[in-house]
């Protein structure tokens, strides 16, 4: 890393400014240290990868541990947080997030797991009504995991599967062609509420209503929307969700994720569900009666006991979005996005960079995701940035670079960073 120059995209002096003006609440995370040797930290853009830990969740991890060694078994109901009920705690900040009742959210497993879990319930085909709707650039596990439905349930998933592609020359899908596609052979529609790849947020209101009126059930994987983007589930009639905690929701590698089940079919006889004995009301649970009697809530959804030093992130991670609050967020992360947007555009012309997110705010969350050009990959680049600039950048092979500045723990400066090592690394072609 070189000393700044005056024809930089920016200013560095402008950038310091902007987070005086607009801080967030870095001082809350632990970010890694930069091996650049210029900036203290890195500029951390993977948060839609794994998200930084914040500073209360070692503290608290220390405390729930600290009770087995006390208690032992005794711990289930005399911990400083008793772990019998310990996923109860987890359950309104969840559901608050994903504007959701207490009643519909659960965090349990992993998100694959729950999205099948989800599809036992939900993906029901008959010989008419069979297909899944999911986007041809759906995260690779959940095209496995609808694949794998279809064959489970004897039918072929070529033909089962309908995947969702964008024109050609473009790279998002409209909701328009989305729509037309929800026609009456479609069972299920699965998709990312965020994609992965280009960071576009899809229209879920209008995407589940049609969907609806196509007749089939909708669900969404919010892996890369909850955290990012407020959410209305129950008010927009989802009828399934689930996503992780270890992108936005900063809760640590492989952390516990998240479910919704909407209000009308809790309590509904007639829905399937794989149990086990969390999925039966607790005040049944030590009756060891051969029968479940699942309550009318996500719970019933639960199969086994939590990890409950896997819940403990979680828990302190959704305690920080309660308080904060994911409409503030949602509105430095609007600014923050433009900020980097800005300083990407006096980069990308002549150099084979092209931001392929939507520029509309109303449709992207915090990511940007930029095509790239020229001789190396999108993994080569990002290793190039981070070992010269400091700067954690996530790559999606072979030409996909994603940055993700996170509204609360990244910087105005972050963002400048970003730019100006793009600038330097990535050579003028054109
Ligand atoms: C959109 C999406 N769906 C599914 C997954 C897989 O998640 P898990 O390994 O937690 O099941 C990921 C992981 O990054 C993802 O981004």
């Amino acid at each position: 890393m070189t000393q700044p120059s005056p024809e930089e995209p920016g200013s560095e002096a402008e950038s310091f400014a902007r987070d005086k003006a607009d801080p967030g609440h870095r001082e809350l995370f632990d970010v890694p240290p930069s091996e650049d040797g210029y900036y203290p930290d890195v500029a951390y853009f993977a948060g839609n990868s794994l998200g930084l830990r914040p500073k209360a969740t070692r503290t608290e991890l220390l405390e729930d541990l600290d009770s087995w060694a006390a208690l032992g078994v005794e711990g289930h109901l005399e911990a400083t947080r008793p772990w019998l009920p310990y996923h109860e705690l987890l359950t309104g900040p969840a559901a608050r997030l994903v504007g959701a009742l207490p009643g519909e959210t659960v965090v349990m497993n992993s998100l694959t797991v729950n999205l099948h879990l989800l599809m036992v319930s939900f993906y029901r085909p008959t010989a008419d009504r069979f297909r899944i709707v999911i986007e041809d650039s759906a995260f690779p596990s959940d095209s496995y995991a609808v694949r794998s439905q279809a064959r489970f349930h004897g039918l072929d998933p070529d033909d089962a599967v309908v995947r969702l592609k964008p024109r050609d020359g473009e790279d998002c899908l409209r909701t328009t062609d989305v729509l037309a596609r929800l026609t009456p052979d479609v069972a299920l529609v699965l998709l990312g509420g965020v994609n992965y790849l280009t960071g576009q947020l899809m229209d879920i209101p209008t995407i589940t209503a049609a969907g609806h009126e196509a007749g089939a059930v909708v669900g969404w994987d919010l892996a890369h929307a909850a955290g990012n983007v407020p959410l209305s589930l129950h008010d927009w009639d989802v009828d399934f969700a689930a996503w992780c905690s270890y992108k936005y929701l900063n809760s640590g590698p492989g952390a516990l994720a998240g479910a919704f089940v909407h209000e009308r079919h809790l309590g509904d006889p007639s829905i399937q569900r794989f149990e086990g004995w969390w999925s039966t009301e607790a005040s049944t649970r030590f009756q060891m009666a051969p029968e479940s009697r699942p309550p009318a809530s996500a719970d019933a959804w639960q199969v086994s006991n939590p990890p409950i030093f896997s819940m403990s992130p979680v828990r302190t991670s959704l305690e920080l979005f309660d308080k904060v609050g994911i409409g503030v967020l949602r509105e430095r992360s609007i600014r923050l996005t433009a900020y980097l947007e800005a300083l990407l555009a006096e980069v990308t012309p002549g150099r084979p960079l092209q931001v392929i997110t939507p520029t509309d705010p109303l449709q992207r969350g915090a990511q940007l995701s930029l095509r790239i050009g020229g001789d190396r990959t999108a993994g080569e680049l990002a290793k190039v940035l981070r070992s010269s600039y400091g700067v954690i950048a996530d790559a999606r092979e072979p030409d996909v670079l994603r940055l993700a500045p996170v509204p609360l723990y990244s910087l105005y400066h972050d963002c400048w960073r970003a730019a100006r090592a793009l600038a330097e690394v990535v050579p003028v072609t054109t």
